[in-house]
């Protein structure tokens, strides 16, 4: 009899086949986009407000950075070696690398003045929660000076791309 009612007590332990462990905890599956190759984000309303910054009224600087695509290659090198900087990298770890390579392209080509439109999000929104601090903008910034100095940008041209960013950190930091 007590054996019996052991082993009742202990096959009802026994979870059941085929349970759907992703939706018992509400793991949801994200797919990237078979065209952009990204995964889908919130909902949000496009504008190139959400740039952070007016772009250059002039469009010199955008032909000193090589029009689109010496802009994109500054963009794809920055997220790049900051992906593999291990004073920020894990910061970067599960994020979408192709939507932020596109929309840092964006951002930067429509304040150079390079025939963009931004579609990313603003930037308090894209860095919420994610504790940046200053040490790590700045870990970004000396990036990007390195790109643009690898890329052959003149001194001046780097500075006042990053004078259009410097603002932007009070959205950024959060500690
Ligand atoms: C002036 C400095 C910065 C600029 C201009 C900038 C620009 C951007 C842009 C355009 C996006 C994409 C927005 C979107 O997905 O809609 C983004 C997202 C992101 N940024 Fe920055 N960023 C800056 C600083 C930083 C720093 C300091 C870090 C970390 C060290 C960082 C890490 C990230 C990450 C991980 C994402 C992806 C967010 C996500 O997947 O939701 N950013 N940033």
């Amino acid at each position: 009899m007590v054996v019996s009612i052991i082993a009742a007590l202990l096959m009802q332990q026994v979870p059941e086949e085929n349970v759907d462990w992703d939706k018992e905890f509400g793991v949801e599956e994200r797919v990237r986009d078979p065209e952009t190759g990204e995964f889908p984000v919130d909902p949000y309303t496009q504008s190139n407000d959400n740039a952070g910054a007016k772009p250059f009224s002039s469009d010199s600087l955008a032909r000193e950075f090589g029009e689109q695509e010496g802009i994109r290659r500054i963009a794809d090198r920055l997220v790049e070696v900051s992906k593999e900087d291990p004073r920020i990298s894990e910061i970067f770890v599960s994020h979408d690398m192709v939507r932020l390579k596109r929309t840092l392209f964006e951002q930067f080509c429509y304040i150079l003045n390079a025939g963009c439109d931004y579609t990313g999000r603003d930037m308090k929104t894209a860095h919420t929660d994610m504790g940046l601090r200053k040490a790590d903008l700045n870990a970004l910034v000396e990036n990007l000076q390195f790109v643009m100095r690898e890329q052959g940008i003149a001194f001046a041209a780097q500075n006042r791309l990053l004078s259009k960013l410097a603002p932007m950190s009070y959205d950024l930091i959060e500690r």
